[in-house]
């Protein structure tokens, strides 16, 4: 298959950076088809560490084209200062390597406003979601209701100020409601036109820019952000992003049909963390938890939160495996397991007396299923840095192999730390 869609198979964070990264070096085309600068990924090359988060990973390889997909939600102004962030770093960002979709919906001032009056608003954890306040939510929702202001529309500001208006009479409206001072329509204006300069020259075509590649053969890299349990329809409604985060999207996202698609790689966490509220059926809350939150340094990259920690559930990513059309895995962190006596895996859950081995789809009966476990034995050597299956643990390799089994994927990668080198890779997914 010449082209691969990266997803998360959990709630997001599970290793994504690294995995993209070493593929990206294999694509000719690196594209973001969802989310915006809500996502983090860390990639460390030659031992210098990149941040990014609204750029594909392609930007910082020489000779790949970068795109961000009409299925993003474009923040101008992260765009502005996370360009001149790897600027400092040597990085050269230019309309040459990356292009935005002409119809990609801003994020605006009045969006990341918005998320955050909603979230100080929301008064407990049945109500607050626990967002990354980037007004990701709130732009979609925009996009939806047929009130967005796009990348194009800043090529033409005599069209912009009725666009503004309608934008402006749902806005001020909410913000009345909610007890904020409502937006000028200039101060919109003049948002929009302080960065139409600094994003116009990205903007183009980029159905077409993607279609032609494919047909010249070139290798296509779609890269996801969040994960499955965060999609806005296949995860734990409402505790979720507001975009699809499943492998459909990369066609959706990006204007290809979904034959262009490819092999679907699900990275996937040994273990299983979340950020912000919501359902998590084997969370430990406690001294297990506190263990692989420390040793698997499950802090977010672009919030700073702890993340909450549990162990591996096999329902979910069995789950995901469907959802996403997974061909494979890639699987992160086993590292983080040395040295626990024992190691618990979720096969199933009970719910209100019955065992059924899916996620249910409501709100309320994710909060009452209680997870049933496997235990199998831990194993006391290291596994980090191994390349091999030679190099691993008895015990190890048995983990790995129940997961495949539980979970109906094979592992195509399985990675042992975060260097690049450090990976046993089984399948490549660009030749398989
Ligand atoms: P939003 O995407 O900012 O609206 O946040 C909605 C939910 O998705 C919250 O629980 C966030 O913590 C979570 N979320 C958003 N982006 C990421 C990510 O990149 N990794 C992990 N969780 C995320």
């Amino acid at each position: 298959m010449a082209n691969v869609v990266v997803v998360g198979s959990q709630w997001g964070d599970e290793g994504k950076g690294k995995i993209v990264d070493w593929l990206s070096e294999r694509a000719d085309v690196v594209a973001r088809f969802q989310g915006g600068h809500n996502a983090g990924h860390t990639l460390v090359i030659d031992g210098v560490s990149y941040k990014l988060s609204l750029l594909p990973s392609g930007v910082v390889r020489e000779g790949k084209l970068s795109v961000i997909g009409n299925g993003v939600v474009f923040d101008p102004h992260a765009f502005v200062a996370e360009i001149a962030r790897l600027g400092a770093q040597g990085v050269t960002i230019s309309p040459a390597n990356l292009k935005i979709a002409e119809n990609t919906s801003l994020i605006l001032s009045l969006h990341r406003e918005l998320d955050g009056f909603r979230e100080d608003a929301a008064s407990n954890s049945d109500t607050k979601i626990g967002t990354t306040r980037r007004g990701i939510g709130p732009a979609y929702e925009d996009k939806v209701g047929r009130r967005s202001i796009r990348a194009l529309d800043l090529a033409n500001m005599e069209s912009l100020p009725a666009k503004v208006d309608r934008l402006l009479t749902h806005h001020n409206a909410l913000r009345r409601g909610l007890g904020h001072p409502e937006v000028s329509h200039e101060a919109i204006m003049e948002e929009l036109s302080s960065v139409a300069d600094k994003v116009l020259p990205y903007v183009d075509r980029v159905w077409k820019i993607l279609d032609d590649a494919r047909r010249a053969g070139q290798r296509i890299l779609f890269e996801g952000a969040q994960g499955t349990l965060l999609d806005i329809d296949h995860g734990t409604y409402p505790f979720v992003t507001s975009s699809n985060t499943v492998a459909g999207q990369a066609a959706t996202g990006t204007g290809l049909g979904p034959a262009a698609v490819g092999y679907v790689l699900g990275i996937t966490k040994a273990y299983t963390t979340r950020v912000g509220e919501g359902p998590f059926p084997t969370e430990q809350d406690n001294e297990i938890g506190e263990f692989l939150g420390t040793k698997g340094h499950e802090f977010g990259t672009v919030t700073g939160r702890k993340r909450r920690c549990g162990w591996f559930d096999a329902v979910l990513v069995r789950q995901a495996v469907v959802t996403n059309g997974m061909n494979g895995i890639a699987l992160t962190k086993l590292d983080v397991l040395d040295g626990l006596d024992e190691i618990k895996v979720c096969t199933g859950y009970r719910l209100d007396g019955k065992v059924i081995d899916y996620l249910p789809a409501s709100q309320g009966a994710q909060t009452r299923i209680e997870p049933i476990y496997e235990t199998l034995e831990g194993w006391k050597e290291t596994t980090r840095g191994a390349r091999r299956w030679n190099d691993l643990p008895a015990q190890a390799v048995k983990y790995v192999r129940h997961i495949e089994e539980l979970i109906g994927a094979p592992v195509a990668i399985l990675s042992t730390s975060p260097e690049r080198e450090d990976a046993i890779l089984v399948t490549d997914p660009f030749q398989d």
